[in-house]
């Protein structure tokens, strides 16, 4: 499934015609638990999925499928209250469909955050990570076929998809808010299966500090058309075979509704400093 660069411009003229002259500039992608966040924008317009040309539902649990458009932090965001994953049947050019349709409304500033399992040995369950780079191994990318080269280049350059910059404003907030945030490497997996133990054995031989379904097409996407971005993995878990316990959704969901006060202030901060 391929979308042509007309496809996008209707989308956008269609969420244009939502929002009148609003010009988002942060897209905000938010995981587990953080979802909460799109209740708290001001002058906010909502935008649901299904209203919008080629636009796909969101099919995810406690993944509600619109937009939120409005202000946060001072800045004019649009907030997707849900998202889509690989592992729901969605194409990758599915899933990032939205990224692209938001930088054709303006926005040049993505926010992506997810929940993860925790790889190293020497982090807790319920620790923030910063990401850093991603390893992702699944064959398929999101800019396989052909180049749209309104959006960017045939080969872009991956060597720093998470913007340093953001990064500094992230460790920055982070030390105003006397939080501890990790940095790491997050690997993509297409789930719905949690990983084995040998595959979360293999991903830290490989560099990976966190192991999640999501984030990463969209972030490859958004920085081929030139945006910057910035990543979070809440780790709610410890990965597989690192406890001798099941992982579970509950367990997710639980650390996720636990975290969720830190992690938005986080957030919020970084966001006033973009
Ligand atoms: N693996 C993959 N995705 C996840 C995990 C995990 O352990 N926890 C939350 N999302």
């Amino acid at each position: 499934m391929h979308f042509t660069f007309e496809q996008y411009v209707q989308s956008a003229d269609y969420i244009r015609s939502r929002i009148g002259s609003f010009q988002p500039e942060v897209l905000m992608i938010l995981g587990s638990g953080l979802g909460f966040l799109a209740d708290e924008l001001t002058e906010s317009i909502q935008v649901p999925y299904e209203e919008i040309p080629h636009f796909k539902p969101s099919t995810a649990p406690g993944h509600i499928g619109q937009f939120v458009f409005g202000l946060l932090e001072g800045r004019r965001v649009a907030v997707m209250q849900g998202r889509m994953h690989y592992y729901e049947g969605y194409s990758f050019p599915e899933i990032t469909f939205a990224v692209r349709v938001l930088r054709l409304l303006g926005a040049e500033k993505m926010i992506v955050t997810n929940a993860a399992g925790c790889i190293r040995k020497d982090w807790e369950a319920g620790s923030l990570m910063l990401i850093t780079d991603h390893i992702k191994l699944t064959l398929d990318s999101p800019l396989r076929g052909e180049n749209l080269p309104e959006f960017g280049v045939r080969f872009p350059d991956a060597s720093t998809i998470y913007t340093p910059e953001y990064r500094q404003l992230a460790r920055q907030a982070a030390d105003t808010l006397g939080l501890d945030l990790k940095e790491g490497v997050y690997m993509f997996f297409s789930g719905p299966q949690y990983e084995t133990p040998a595959e979360i054995r293999a991903a830290r031989v490989l560099g990976a500090d966190a192991a999640g379904m999501s984030t990463v097409p969209e972030a490859i996407v958004a920085r081929h058309c030139g945006m910057k971005v910035l990543g979070f993995s809440l780790l709610t878990n410890m990965a597989a075979g690192i406890l001798d316990q099941p992982l579970s959704e509950e367990e997710v969901l639980e650390a996720a509704a636990k975290a969720k006060d830190e992690f938005s202030a986080l957030v919020r901060k970084c966001l006033s400093g973009m």
